[in-house]
């Protein structure tokens, strides 16, 4: 495959799973808006993939200017199309830029700073924490931080195809996996020190934390079927040697389109996924 193919087949990945993910980002944008009325201001979407939140957000503070920031120039272009295809106009715009680098301090101050599944990935999640604090107008400023949640269940049950014990050893393996690569394993993952901690250690002040639910019941659409197959291939590729034989066997049923009982035949998929926001203020 050429290297603008698999762009494009990661670019179509992303905008779907970013457009079944909306309901439960609307929920959460709505919160943030209740607790941070704003008149005209600026919001900073740090991280914004393609822009997915930013229109969100941009619906929500309607007065605001509102910047999608991310340094992957395919998602920018992306995101910037789907702005102008909104009719958003000037007041919402994607620029490159990188916690990291050096193009966000010139975006500031922001009067929010929105940043949504970013900070795990980085070397080191407090001096992102810190530098993103940073970017807040001093005081009323608020950082909303996407990180997290409960492991997501698709199928009723052990879903049917070995052990019900199944999904729970598929979870254990996954999170292990994600432990040995992500750089402060123990808040990725929900262990020693979570985000509100972190914040603390970043001079942040934790001020509220909220779980929203992507609750997308069967039957579902073929755009959701089509996402839940890409993130169970996804999950055999990451972690699939490292399953017992009878667990590696399940979750090749769940992927075998000739079986009755794969993901792309049950008419009992759905999707449970929950997230957890968290907000923080400089004062
Ligand atoms: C998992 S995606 C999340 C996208 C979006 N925020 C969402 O919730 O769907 C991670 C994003 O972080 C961006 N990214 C990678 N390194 C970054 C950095 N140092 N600073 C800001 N964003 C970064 C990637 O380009 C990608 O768009």
């Amino acid at each position: 495959m050429s290297e603008t193919a698999a762009w494009d087949d990661e670019l179509a990945t992303v905008e779907r799973d970013g457009a079944v993910g909306e309901p439960m980002v609307r929920q959460a944008v709505r919160w943030l808006a209740g607790r941070r009325p704003l008149g005209g201001s600026r919001v900073l979407d740090v991280g914004a993939g393609l822009g997915n939140a930013t229109v969100l957000l941009a619906e929500e503070f309607a007065a605001s200017e509102v910047i999608a920031v991310d340094p992957t120039a395919r998602f920018t272009a992306r995101a910037a199309a789907r702005f102008a295809e909104r009719g958003l106009g000037d007041r919402v715009r994607a620029e490159p830029g990188a916690i990291g680098g050096q193009e966000l301090a010139g975006l500031a101050p922001a009067d929010v700073v929105w940043c949504a599944h970013v900070v795990h990935h980085l070397p080191d999640p407090v001096a992102a924490l810190r530098e993103l604090a940073s970017l807040l107008v001093p005081g009323s400023g608020v950082l909303a931080v996407a990180e997290g949640g409960l492991p997501s269940r698709f199928l009723p049950g052990g879903y049917g195809v070995g052990h019900p014990s199944f999904v729970n050893r598929l979870e254990a393996t996954l999170s292990d996996h994600f432990a040995g690569s992500w750089s402060l394993t123990d808040a990725a993952v929900g262990g020693g020190r979570d985000w509100p901690l972190l914040f603390a250690d970043a001079g942040l002040r934790h001020s509220e934390s909220r779980t929203f639910l992507l609750d997308l019941p069967a039957p579902v659409s073929d755009e959701v079927r089509a996402h839940v197959v890409g993130r169970f291939t996804r999950i055999q590729r990451l972690i699939g040697e490292k399953l017992r034989a009878e667990d590696a066997a399940a979750l090749a049923r769940l992927l075998d389109p000739g079986d009755p009982l794969a993901l792309a035949n049950r008419p009992d998929l759905f999707v449970l996924q929950a997230t957890t926001w968290h907000l923080g203020t400089t004062a």
